[in-house]
């Protein structure tokens, strides 16, 4: 049986933050919350995390989470002493994959590897080459069988020529490890106790301690300051926007993508540059998004088309719309198929039917349009009095002239016409034209102000 540790406890001084380290996020999730998949996908029996600074707001985060337990590290006196806070109450009888919160990026792959690989009795350490080890441990090797670990700040120089690392995921025997445990010492120059003493104890023991590398160094990387976090946010975005495009999916500058969350593409779908996506984003067939668009939690089906610079916002777009230029598109919006939606228009919790228009410059909340409408240019639904929200019903294949109010709560009838201007606040009539203005007068003998000296 699996039992997993993952050590959060650490602050990540260097990450100069008041989040704590585990908690910043990468490509929109915390550092912790990718180690905490990884961890599930392996099945284990328990995954244990090792919490201590920010504890509290970290345990907070997670309590979505099922099946999780929590051991507290009241002081953070190294990984050594963090991984025995955990085997305190995971089960001595079963195996432990020590992971840490850190190290995000590591592939599923390789941690089955690492346990498949192992032999009873043994210690499996995960390692890799590195083009720059620094801040590492470095593995010593003698006769190519690893001796010990040793810190990069008790590194001597032909110590620190070492290019294979200590990534720290290791997997061995629960009873075994907590038996090195509890011999480590923080005789070193950190005062810490260190997890990765234990492999020069084992060694002693006549412990077999064999490395398996990881293939590619980029998935072990350790993430201690904001340069290395970043480091991380491309490499990962390099991954994901190469798996879109093996499915099918056109880039046109995979560098210039960021997907915070999950993105589902069906076949022939291009997307420009600058494109962010958060959160759950599912599109459609030969849909095609143009440059700097911002969509989070939204679905988009087959042949529509999002022009330049809109923000998308759970919104559910029906097939053969276009949006945008400028087009903002808020929670619970839901444009039926084949809706246009464009310039600086704000559409919020409303839904609009097929065939309909709302081309420029206006405001449609708490509306439910039906099919074939048109929208002039400025219309606004006054939804809100000052205390409450009320909502704005437009039947299928009314007009409405530009520069509209609609007070709500109003309905605007079956293909009813509301002239230019008004200020709707009764009910408009269907097959009608309704009208709300003011009579217009010319003053002929008016004349202009003139500018005083
Ligand atoms: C550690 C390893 C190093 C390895 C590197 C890989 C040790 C002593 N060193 O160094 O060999 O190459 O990771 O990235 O293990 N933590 C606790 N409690 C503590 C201290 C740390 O939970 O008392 C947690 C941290 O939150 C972090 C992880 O352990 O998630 C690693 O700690 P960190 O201080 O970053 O260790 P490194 O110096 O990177
Ligand atoms: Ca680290």
């Amino acid at each position: 049986m699996l039992s997993i540790v993952i050590l959060a406890a650490g602050k990540g001084t260097r990450m100069n933050s008041v989040l704590p380290k585990v908690l910043q996020p990468l490509a929109g999730k915390p550092l912790l919350e990718h180690v905490i998949c990884s961890s599930k996908s392996l099945k284990p029996d328990e995954i244990c995390i090792v919490h201590g600074f920010a504890g509290e707001m970290i345990q907070q985060r997670f309590k979505s989470i099922s099946n999780l337990k929590w051991a507290q590290q009241k002081e953070q006196l190294g990984t050594g002493h963090a991984v025995m806070q955990a085997t305190k109450i995971i089960s001595n009888k079963n195996k432990v994959l020590v992971l840490y919160g850190d190290v995000p990026l590591v592939n599923i792959e390789t941690l089955k590897l690492l346990i498949e690989n192992h032999q009873d009795n043994e210690i499996s350490l995960l390692t890799a080459i590195l083009p720059n080890a620094d801040g590492y441990g470095r593995i010593v090797r003698q006769n190519g069988h690893i001796q010990a670990i040793i810190e990069d700040s008790d590194a001597r120089e032909t110590e620190k020529s070492i290019n294979e690392i200590n990534t720290g995921i290791m997997y061995c025997e629960a009873a075994q490890l907590n038996s090195w445990l509890s011999r480590l010492n923080n005789n070193n120059s950190k005062g810490e106790y260190y997890l990765t003493d234990i492999i020069d104890m084992a060694v002693k023991d006549g412990i077999k301690v064999s490395g398996i590398k990881a293939k590619k160094w980029e998935e072990v990387m350790g993430i201690n300051d904001k340069k290395e976090l970043a480091k991380a946010e491309r490499l990962l975005q390099r991954n994901l926007a190469n798996d879109l495009m093996e499915q099918g999916v056109s880039l046109l500058d995979p560098s210039r993508l960021d997907i915070r969350g999950t993105l589902t593409c069906g076949q022939d779908v291009v997307i420009d540059i600058n494109v962010i996506f958060e959160g759950e984003v599912v599109i459609g067939n030969n849909v095609s998004i143009g440059p700097n668009n911002i969509i989070r939690n939204s679905e988009i089906h087959d042949n529509t088309v999002i022009y330049a610079n809109c923000h998308i916002d759970n919104a559910l777009i029906g097939q053969k719309s276009e949006i945008g230029p400028y087009a903002r598109l808020r929670p619970g919006t839901d444009l039926v198929g084949n809706v246009k939606i464009g310039n600086f228009v704000e559409v919020k919790k409303s839904t609009v039917g097929e065939n309909s228009k709302i081309n420029h410059l206006s405001y449609i909340g708490d509306a439910n349009v039906g099919t074939s409408v048109n929208i002039g240019a400025g219309t606004i639904t006054c939804n809100y009095d000052g205390a409450n929200k009320h909502s704005t019903i437009i039947k299928e294949g009314a007009f409405i002239g530009s520069g509209v109010e609609l007070v709500a709560p109003v309905v605007i009838e079956k293909n009813a016409t509301i002239g230019a201007g008004s200020t709707i606040s009764k009910s408009a009539p269907e097959d009608s034209l309704t009208l709300e203005r003011a009579k217009q007068t010319s003053h002929e003998k008016w004349q202009r102000p003139i500018k005083k000296i």
